[in-house]
């Protein structure tokens, strides 16, 4: 199962979106890999304190004789698998994009759940992984649209990744993160996305400042501090993707 998670705008929370839903479903016992697939800009390394490591996906990209497992690492405090990119310029240069979908299609027999974190907006140089995919989510960040303005900004924000996604035939669903705004706002939005453009809301996050302190401990919130409002919040949206994939 691969699961790509897309974003509009960059730090919508793509990555932490992937970190934690990641986490959710290893401490539920699923054997997940998540995979830095933001190639120019990968920073998925950093919420498992993976991010000084010796074999990256970069590594896999430009020699083939380094072997996929020397480049995945399990993160001792989840479980989680996770094959992080290099971010030295030297590594991200001069990279074949291209055997990234190789080396997916191989390691999704390995895994029950694989997530991929991709590049923000249209994912040009990861497209091809589309092809290999099952779901697609869209991270969506509420705070900065105006509730009023909500409709254009974030239809369309919606509509264009979702065409994406059906012309690959994914699964589609929407995960709307930093919300400040009151319950009674929110349920306005999702009933909009879910009514209007037909997309699933799987969950809705709130913004919690314990979040930028969970990237810097290295482990996702869910697991750094279950008690918060937003590792609570992952937990319930963890859930619903889990029935939504198994069943
Ligand atoms: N729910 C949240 N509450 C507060 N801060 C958040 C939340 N989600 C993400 N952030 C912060 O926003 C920044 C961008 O998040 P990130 O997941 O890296 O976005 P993206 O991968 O979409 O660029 C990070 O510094 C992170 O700490
Ligand atoms: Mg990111």
């Amino acid at each position: 199962m691969v699961l790509i998670v897309v974003t509009g705008r960059g730090g919508a929370g793509k990555t932490t979106t992937v970190a934690n839903l990641s986490t959710f479903l290893a401490m539920r016992e699923y054997r997940v890999l998540a995979v830095d697939g933001d190639l120019y800009l990968p920073n998925l390394g950093f919420h498992f304190a993976l991010d000084t490591v010796k074999y990256t996906l970069h590594s896999l990209l430009k020699n083939p004789d380094v072997d996929p497992e020397w480049a995945i690492y399990r993160h001792p405090q989840t479980g989680v698998y996770v094959l992080p990119g290099s971010t030295r310029l030297q590594d991200v240069l001069g990279i074949s994009p291209k055997r990234l979908v190789r080396i997916l299609d191989e390691l999704k027999y390995k895994f029950g759940v694989v997530f991929v974190d991709s590049p923000t907006g249209i994912p040009f140089d990861t497209l091809p992984t589309f092809e290999i995919a099952n779901y697609q989510l869209i991270v969506i960040e509420i705070e900065r649209s105006p509730i009023y303005s909500f409709e254009t900004m974030v239809e369309n924000e919606i509509e264009k990744l979702k065409a994406l996604g059906e012309r690959y035939g994914l699964n589609i669903g929407v995960v709307l993160n930093k919300v400040r705004e009151s319950e009674d706002v929110v349920e306005k939005i999702v009933e909009t996305v879910e009514e209007d453009l037909g997309v699933p809301v799987i969950g809705w996050i709130p913004f919690d400042n314990r979040v930028p302190e969970s990237i810097n401990a290295g482990v996702p919130i869910v697991k750094y501090s279950p008690k918060s409002d937003a590792a609570i919040a992952f937990r319930e949206a963890g859930e619903v993707l889990e029935g939504w994939i198994f069943g």
